[in-house]
């Protein structure tokens, strides 16, 4: 009797957005699954692929190679939440309930478990699944790094790194041309990726969602440094930045997403009003995603392992409705209904806005 009630069979899939790391984590719970005696069945476009019933077996001859590979093997899809799918109909986009869908193909798989790897988004549709009686792990991922559950998603420092990089170079250009240089970054309603990449790349100005910019404290520092001798002047802005007198640029929309807001074009007007007010030549680079793409940091694919082999871990044991969460240095696990409560923000004493401050960043504050 023992024996019959063993996790045999897992779903695993990715959902929303994709990030560096996917691969690893897939490896990380492919892998250590056959030592369980475990099938693993990789679903194909994140929920999509459980709602319209695509899945393939994983083995390892599939998941090897594919730890510094960016992407997902698997395939994802930021448009198929199963309460908000939408159906096209007499060339219309109606927005349907499919979760019995994934109930039925969940049941048809044979699945003991789902291990989802996904963000906030994917969180709250595993909670819900949870509640339907699928038995549902969490692996967090985003390069927003904005899950208050975990101090840490993987994906982030990979963003990180090509924001540091790019200011690296605009840097010695921004120098040389003697301009202000204005850099967006991703990050959606959290400033991780530009506090974060802004400290690692040495910008001057950092610009977050969490602490609404005035204008006049923008051109003051760009002034103040051309007093100091210093003509040029990094600006990092995270796309969710607004002034206190403004709102977030949206743009533009669209319905089928569960959040549909799609951010963008801050840098352009952060640029033109620094030209206009402080006279300085002014110029515009967007990262947008470069920042998701090409392979992961070695911090992330240690994670990103560390995660995947921690869920099946988490599966064997039967642990479900559970999430994966770093804290501190340590891979632990947190309720997925407590995980999804709570949105994980810059605050005016989080550390490395304290450590950005004394070494003459400004927030615009
Ligand atoms: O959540 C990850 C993220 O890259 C955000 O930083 C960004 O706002 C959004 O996804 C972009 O989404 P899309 O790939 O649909 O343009």
């Amino acid at each position: 009797m023992a024996a019959q009630s063993k996790v045999r069979r897992i779903g695993v899939l990715t959902g929303g957005g994709d990030c560096p790391g996917l691969n690893a984590v897939i490896r990380g719970v492919t892998k250590p699954a056959q030592d369980y005696g475990m099938t693993v069945y990789g679903i194909i476009d994140g929920f999509e692929g459980l709602v319209e019933g695509r899945a393939i077996e994983l083995k390892n001859e599939d998941v090897s190679g594919i730890l510094a590979r960016g992407g997902t093997i698997l395939g994802s899809s930021n448009k198929a939440d199963p309460w908000h799918y939408p159906v096209e109909k007499d060339g219309q986009i109606v927005i349907t309930d499919k979760s019995k869908e994934v109930v039925r193909n969940y049941n048809a798989w044979n699945l003991d478990a789902l291990i989802a790897i996904g963000g906030d988004g994917t969180m709250h549709i595993c909670n819900k699944l949870q509640q339907l009686g699928v038995n549902v792990i969490g692996v967090p991922k985003t390069i927003d790094n904005d899950l208050d559950a975990t101090d840490l998603t993987f994906g982030h420092d990979s963003a990180v790194f090509v924001v540091s990089e790019a200011l690296d170079r605009l840097h010695t250009t921004a120098s040389s041309h003697h301009r202000v240089i204005v850099v967006e970054v991703m990050g959606r309603y959290a400033g991780w990726i530009a506090l974060n990449g802004g400290l690692a790349g040495g910008a001057d100005i950092i610009l977050i969602p969490e602490f609404p910019f005035s204008w006049e404290k923008i051109y003051d520092k760009i002034l103040k440094r051309q007093l100091m001798g210093k003509k040029f002047s990094l600006v990092c802005v995270a796309e969710g930045a607004k002034p206190i007198d403004g709102e977030m640029v949206i743009k533009s929309s669209d319905l089928k997403r569960h959040d549909p807001n799609q951010l963008g074009g801050i840098a352009e007007v952060v640029a033109r009003k620094i030209e206009e007010n402080t006279g300085r030549e002014t110029r515009v680079t967007v990262l947008g995603h470069l920042q998701r793409g090409g392979s992961p940091t070695p911090f992330d694919r240690i994670l990103s392992t560390k995660f995947g082999a921690f869920a099946i871990e988490l599966a064997a044991q039967k642990k479900f409705g559970r999430m994966v969460a770093l804290k501190g240095s340590e891979v632990k696990n947190v309720k997925i209904e407590d995980a999804i409560s709570k949105r994980k923000l810059v605050k005016p004493d989080t550390q490395a806005v304290f450590a950005a401050r004394a070494v003459g960043i400004s927030f615009g504050v």
